[in-house]
């Protein structure tokens, strides 16, 4: 099996970069490793070694955090050649995200300071081992310098427990990682005891009895799936893609086409999630400060769950594991981290005509999925395959609600209360997919369309008469946009290039699913960070390093980076090489029944040919083989 130039790193090469990148010079003893990359070709050379030319050269992009310094290290290492390309020390205020390694050893700071220990003690609990503690990304909250992070605390006696169940209110601690100290206790209400009563038990049954009328459920594909895969290349129907993993978004599609006639057509260079941000909306003084960026500040590669059959995936699994780094720079491996399958989703058409004869295909799906658990979350990225030409994203959403203390007698609007002293408050999930969309090849326009009633008129007699307009995104200003659901707004890329039967262009249209607004002010500071929530689509020209919407560096990083910095220059899109950048916001105003574990909520989005292809792409599908009445 010949490696792709998209595979990522396997362990050896993530060792064998890592032990190169820490004999960079100067670095002190005190320096962790972050993370460890492929560093992507630049997709001409990609794109000319599909053309048949050579392989492009294998290099890894490794992050290094020193701790001596208070600093962060990027470097290159050629994986050809063995030997460090170069290394940059980041600027003084960079921090690089916050390992999960650092996630926990947060908690054994925190428990080993004694101003912690008597604000528990003022609180009535008196062993720190029942101290369940969060570490926050701190935003620019905090002046302090360091590496911070602030840390929640909840009480936890019983390790079944809900480890949300009972927040201590108003308890925020400062905490400089680089140090290993506690900067500050800022203790909002000294001696407030935790919440009494709630255990917010979810396991087996959560005490109460299991239901008992479920029979089994067997999928079973007796011939095998109807996808094969080679390396991660993955084949199923017309559809041809790479199954990618990154350190920091988690999957990644590279390289989407679709066999059309026997022609290779191209639909998508590389597709991810390429950040994910949480703005919580509650004064609560534990809660305010609360809108962790997921993908840019902790990284969802690391947390990606290893999954099981049966449980987690039904059917004829294939599972690729997936490689990430620890703190000394070994490989880890999460056994099946990504999982391929297929489903059976009900109809595909139907007709039935004058004579009484039904025409029909059922639909079938490839799913492409991963799950990642971040703190109190569970994500699931989910890509779906159709065999009508189109394809979709869902974003699952599971997991426990965050919670925090509660004192007043009155109900706060801002959030919703759980039980005695105990409240879930009010946020938001706002993803960013990142779509490098090549509709039959990479120069492409990106236009929206609107329905547009027509006037009473002579050409609109009865007043019934609707168009399309257009409007087409000539730069990146023009290009920042946001869903209208009552113009049945939709984004299209299409190749100016190429035309259907008809004589249009071919192209793909991005159908939003529900979306909605950023509830925080423009100028708040998680809105000053993540400024690409100001706009549902942004549009830029490819360019290899600009790869995230809040820029490479989102913690503690006082905002302007990423989409705002780039399209500031304002640069040309049509009939350019384009990347589409989707934001959509699943709204959380949590429900009583999300408690005391959320049944799945989904948003995303599909893409789907629009004059692509020159008659339904699954004409060919077969009728169904076993139809019983
Ligand atoms: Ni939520």
């Amino acid at each position: 099996m010949s490696r792709h130039p998209l595979d990522p790193l396997d362990p050896a090469e993530i060792e064998r970069a890592a032990s190169i990148a820490l004999t960079a010079d100067g670095l002190s003893d005190l320096r962790r490793v972050i993370s460890v990359e492929l560093r992507e070709p630049d997709k001409a050379d990609y794109l000319a070694w599909r053309g048949g030319a050579r392989v492009p050269a294998r290099e890894a992009f490794v992050v290094l955090l020193d701790r001596g310094r208070g600093c962060g290290v990027e470097v290159v290492v050629s994986l050809d050649g063995g030997c460090l390309l170069s290394a940059t020390t980041l600027d003084e205020g960079v921090q690089p995200a916050i390992s999960i390694d650092e996630f926990w050893e947060t908690g054994e700071i925190v428990r080993a300071d004694p101003r912690y220990l008597a604000a528990l003690a003022a609180r009535g609990v008196h062993d720190p081992a029942q101290a369940y503690i969060e570490a926050w990304s701190a935003g620019d909250h905090e002046s302090a310098g360091g590496r911070l992070v602030l840390a929640l605390t909840w009480l936890r006696e019983h390790p079944d427990d809900n480890p949300y169940a009972r927040p201590l209110y108003g308890l925020v601690v400062v905490v400089d990682l680089s140090a290993g100290v506690v900067i500050r206790v800022d203790d909002h209400a000294p001696g407030t005891p935790p919440p009494a009563v709630e255990r917010g038990v979810y396991r087996n049954g959560g005490g109460r009895a299991y239901r008992d009328d479920l029979k089994p459920f067997e999928v079973t594909q007796a011939e095998g799936p109807s996808f094969a895969l080679d390396g991660r290349v993955l084949r199923w129907q017309k559809w041809e893609l790479h199954v990618g993993f990154h350190p920091r978004e988690g999957l990644v599609l590279n390289d989407i086409a679709y066999t059309d006639a026997g022609e290779r057509r191209q639909v998508c260079h590389r597709a991810s999630m390429a950040e994910l941000v949480v703005p919580y909306g509650d004064p609560n003084p534990t809660v305010h400060f609360k809108n962790v960026f997921d993908t840019g500040e902790y990284g969802l590669g690391e947390l990606t769950n290893p999954l099981s059959l049966g449980c987690d995936c039904l059917g004829e699994i294939r599972y690729l594991d997936v490689v990430v780094s620890d703190p000394a720079g070994a490989a880890v491996t999460i056994p099946n981290g990504i999982c391929i399958h297929e489903e059976d989703v009900g109809l595909l058409w139907k007709h039935t005509d004058d004579s009484g004869r039904p025409d029909r295909a059922r639909a079938r799906r490839l799913v492409v999925s991963s799950i990642v658990t971040v703190g109190n979350y569970e994500y699931g990225y989910f890509w779906y395959f159709h065999q009508d030409g189109s394809w979709e994203f869902e974003g699952k959403l599971t997991g426990i609600l965050h919670s925090a203390g509660w004192i007043s007698k009155e109900r706060s609007p801002h959030s919703l209360p759980l039980g005695p002293g105990i409240v879930t408050s009010n946020h938001q999930h706002f993803f960013c997919a990142r779509l490098d969309l090549d509709v039959d090849g990479p120069a492409n326009s990106v236009f929206r369309t609107d329905a547009i009633c027509d006037p009473w008129g002579p050409g609109n007699p009865d007043g019934v008469a609707f168009r399309t307009g257009r409007t087409t995104f000539t730069r990146e200003s023009e290009a920042k946009d946001v869903v209208a659901s009552e113009t049945a707004r939709r984004f299209r890329v299409e190749n100016p290039t190429r035309r259907n039967r008809i004589g249009d262009a071919v192209s793909y249209e991005l159908v939003p699913g529900d979306n909605v607004a950023p509830m925080q002010q423009p100028d708040s500071t998680v809105r000053r960070r993540a400024r690409f929530l100001d706009h549902h689509l942004w549009v830029t020209p490819y360019a290899r390093d600009e790869r995230y919407p809040a820029g490479e560096y989102p913690n503690q990083h006082t905002g302007g980076d990423g989409l705002p910095r780039w399209t500031a220059a304002d640069r040309p899109l049509e009939n350019a090489d384009v990347v589409v950048w989707y934001v959509f916001g699943a709204h959380h105003v949590p429900r009583l029944e999300d408690w005391p574990v959320m049944p799945i909520a989904r948003c995303g989005f599909t893409l789907r040919p629009v004059g692509f292809f020159d008659y339904n792409p699954a004409l060919d599908v077969p009728p169904p083989g076993h139809c019983h009445t």
